[in-house]
């Protein structure tokens, strides 16, 4: 099994990525795989809710959502990791997961997932906040810690000096591999998936 993680700092090795290893290394413990997707640096643009996502994803090819996204659908769980900025996930990220989920959400109903926000000082679990409702509206179980997945630094490498934080990220680690363990021995036992109901899209005036 494996589990795919998204830095969604431009910095390739800084908190959030430390925070991410963190987690990645107590999967492995575990016997679960990983990868950390770096979100990078380069241009990357917002949903334009053009309403045109394909089977392939979002119909901008020129950056690393759709790549994302099929790395995405191989994996059995997901962790996102933002840095803080004024107090909420990063726009970079905001606007990345907008178009991965609304281009692809449905393909990762009953995936657990997780979300890790990463700070100086504050905004974390409002950032936090934000992260986790990509899941609750794409039928994605949520694991938790033994606190809110939150980490405190400010230059790259002072994560690792919050010592809750890196214990929070270890024991969402051990909480997110037992979950999928969990969900696969169901699979095995024959436990289907529940049956979704939709049809019914109400905008509140009609
Ligand atoms: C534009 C910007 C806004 C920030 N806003 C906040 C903030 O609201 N609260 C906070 O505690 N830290 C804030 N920070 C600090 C970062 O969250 C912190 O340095 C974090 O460790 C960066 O993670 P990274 O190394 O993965 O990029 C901000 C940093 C930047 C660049």
């Amino acid at each position: 099994m494996k589990v795919l993680m998204l830095n969604g700092s431009a910095k390739p090795q800084g908190n959030t990525y430390r925070a991410l290893y963190e987690v990645g290394e107590q999967l492995k413990k575990e016997g679960i795989d990983y990868e950390i997707f770096q979100i990078g640096a380069a241009p990357l643009r917002d949903c334009i809710g053009c309403g045109q996502c394909t089977e392939k994803g979002c119909v901008f090819d020129d950056d690393k959502v759709n790549e994302f996204v099929a790395k995405a659908k191989e994996a059995d769980g997901l962790v996102f990791g933002t840095p803080v900025y004024y107090a909420h996930p990063s726009g970079r990220v905001q606007s990345f997961l907008d178009r991965v989920f609304y281009s692809s959400g449905r393909a990762f109903a009953f995936k657990p997932g997780a979300s890790v926000a990463v700070a100086r000082r504050g905004g974390t679990s409002a950032s936090f906040d934000v992260m986790n409702k990509y899941f609750g509206i794409s039928q994605m179980p949520v694991a938790g810690s033994t606190y809110w997945n939150l980490v405190h630094g400010r230059v790259p490498g002072e994560a690792e000096l919050d010592a809750e934080g890196m214990q929070t990220m270890r024991n969402l680690a051990k909480n997110l591999a037992w979950m999928l363990k969990c969900f696969e021995a169901g699979k095995a036992a024959g436990v289907a998936l529940p049956d979704t109901e939709r049809g019914n899209q109400t905008n509140f005036i009609r």
